[in-house]
């Protein structure tokens, strides 16, 4: 589509002229002023010395001097795309959320991501996957900001910064880059044993997916739908992609960072121009919302769970459809800012501590990475629905805010009156019951098992997936220096199961320990099997 305002020489004016750079008939400088030569400083004679009155040199380089901000502190290397989220209507029962409740069609971005590689690393690496959509709804923005793993390394956010200390490159030589073959990162899941889930899902093929177009997406954590009666119902969010699961499998990943570090790039924005758009629909497992908020005996606020879809299966709610890539990186997939905190009517949080972290973590790290507090105005992130806050100047404002009375109620601007019921539909916290309890730095005992998942992860594989696991496992461990690590590690898959440790123990050429725990009763669930999922769904 064309500029929207255009001068009578054809160049496009005000805010167009910028989103249209590099389309006018002749060159500028920042300021609009025509300018005959950009190849050439301002010199004493063509050999003498660049003068410093050349205000265009200073204006150029400066600018470029300025052109990166930080990398994300996780998440650094991403790609994404727009598209729409058609929702079925099916969760209007359970949900007042408009872009659920109703069959409407809802403009979404979704940005994926590998986790601890820096900006430039590569796609192919051995990592957990971010997938965070960003709905662009009528009653405001909804992220759901989501992994290709249903778990959680750590069961409280207080410990995200140091689990990411020890996945990140080692402090002094700054290796290795993007995988988790190193000790600080298996010294702190044997030690941090909560870790073991969330670990076993990395060492399976779900680890190096073949593209993002194949890959699930869980929101983790349980969230709280609001139905229009106020009636609560606990849920989990899934993302199902409709051509199967797919993943590389390690000799393939190894050989694509060599040959091209770009692929999951390249794939996802190649099959969008092809028009082969992506589609994943999104379902949900909902619980009862009972006080102990625990479903068939599993603690519904621990994020290292996660529910079989034998008990709870998933209902499909919706149809994601990317079909447009992004025309500016920066503008766009770096400059995007998701946040779980990002809610509207009839979603709401739960008490897990993890999610509770995250609320606070997302918004503090945008203020450094997008430069001050006004990040929610650049374009990518601009709701769709109408914005009337109170939220005034500031770094980088572009609002040119009008009126004289940013408070309410006010008897001077008429925009914002006292209306008694004027806020009906709006935003409203669940009236949930807090415990009457006393203050303390500890978790739940229901937080303490941390091998019953994992071994049902283990048990539901195929064989061809246990043989994936064993060896990433055996190849992963073979990376570290420090023996006891190797041989803590042993021990948590001994809690798993001792015949994963025999295999990784003579794969290592150490002996198998015995497990320290007694191996939970527990039946596969053949939902967690890729191969179950490898086909497309329709
Ligand atoms: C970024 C997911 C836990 C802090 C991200 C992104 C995803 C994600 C997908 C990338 C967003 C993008 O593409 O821009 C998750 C999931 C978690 C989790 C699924 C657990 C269930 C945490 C915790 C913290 C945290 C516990 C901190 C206490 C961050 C930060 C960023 C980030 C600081 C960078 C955000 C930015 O610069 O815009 N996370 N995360 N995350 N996450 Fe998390």
């Amino acid at each position: 589509s064309g500029p929207d305002t255009v001068s009578p020489t054809g160049q496009p004016t005000g805010a167009d002229q910028a989103r249209f750079a590099q389309s006018g008939s002749y060159l500028t400088n920042a300021q609009g002023t025509r300018l005959p030569d950009t190849d050439h400083s301002l010199k004493a004679g063509p050999r003498g010395p660049v003068l410093l009155q050349d205000h265009h040199l200073r204006e150029k380089v400066m600018h470029f001097d300025h052109e990166r901000i930080p990398e994300r502190v996780v998440h650094a290397r991403g790609a994404a795309a727009h598209g729409v989220f058609q929702s079925y209507g099916t969760a209007a029962s359970v949900t007042k959320a408009a872009f659920l409740a109703e069959e409407e069609e809802t403009p979404v971005f979704v940005r994926f991501s590998t986790v601890l590689g820096s900006r430039g690393s590569s796609d192919t690496v051995r990592d957990t996957r971010g997938f965070a959509t960003k709905f662009y709804t009528s009653e405001g923005v909804f992220d759901l900001v989501g992994n290709n793993m249903p778990v959680f390394f750590i069961q409280d956010a207080i410990k995200f910064p140091d689990i990411i200390h020890a996945g990140k490159p080692h402090p002094d030589r700054e290796i290795p880059q993007a995988q988790s073959a190193h000790d600080t990162f298996w010294d702190f899941v044997t030690l941090h044993t909560e870790a073991t889930h969330h670990t076993l899902w990395n060492m399976s093929d779900r680890g190096i997916p073949r593209s993002y177009r194949t890959m699930e997406g869980f929101g983790v954590h349980t969230f709280r739908l609001v139905a229009a009666d106020g009636g609560t119902t606990l849920v989990k969010f899934h993302w199902k992609p409709k051509l199967g699961v797919h993943s590389l499998v390690w000799e393939e990943a190894q050989i694509i960072n060599g040959v091209d570090p770009d692929f999951h790039r390249r794939d996802l924005a190649d099959a969008i121009e092809a028009g082969a758009y992506p589609q994943w629909e999104l379902g949900i497992q909902t619980f009862p919302d009972t006080p102990d908020q625990t479903f068939e005996g599993i603690d519904l606020l621990d994020p290292t769970n996660l529910v079989p879809e034998e008990l709870a299966p998933v209902r499909p709610v919706g149809l994601l459809t990317l079909n447009r890539n992004p025309s500016n990186f920066f503008a766009e997939t770096e400059q995007v800012a998701f946040h779980v905190g990002h809610l509207v009517p009839g979603i709401d949080i739960t008490d897990d501590p993890l999610l509770a972290g995250r609320l606070f973590s997302y918004l503090d790290t945008q203020i450094t990475r997008l430069g001050g507090p006004n990040f929610p105005q650049l374009p990518i992130n601009r709701p769709h629905a109408p914005v009337n806050d109170m939220l005034r100047d500031g770094l980088h404002q572009t609002a040119v805010h009008r009126g004289v009375a940013p408070y309410r109620p006010n008897s001077l601007d008429g925009g914002c009156p006292f209306t008694a019921g004027a806020d009906t539909g709006a935003y409203i916290e669940s009236p949930v019951r807090v415990p009457e309890a006393t203050k303390v730095r500890e978790a739940p005992e229901s937080f303490a098992d941390h091998f019953s998942q994992p071994r049902r992860f283990w048990l539901s594989m195929s064989p061809v997936e246990r043989e994936h696991i064993i060896g990433a496992y055996t190849f992963e461990l073979s990376k570290c220096y420090e023996q006891a690590i190797r041989e803590r590690a042993l021990q948590v898959l001994a809690n798993i199961d001792p015949a994963l440790c025999a295999e990784v123990a003579a794969g290592l050429g150490l002996p198998a320990p015995e497990p320290t725990v007694p191996l939970a009763d527990v039946a596969p669930s053949p939902a967690l099997s890729q191969v179950g999922q490898s086909w497309p769904t329709d």
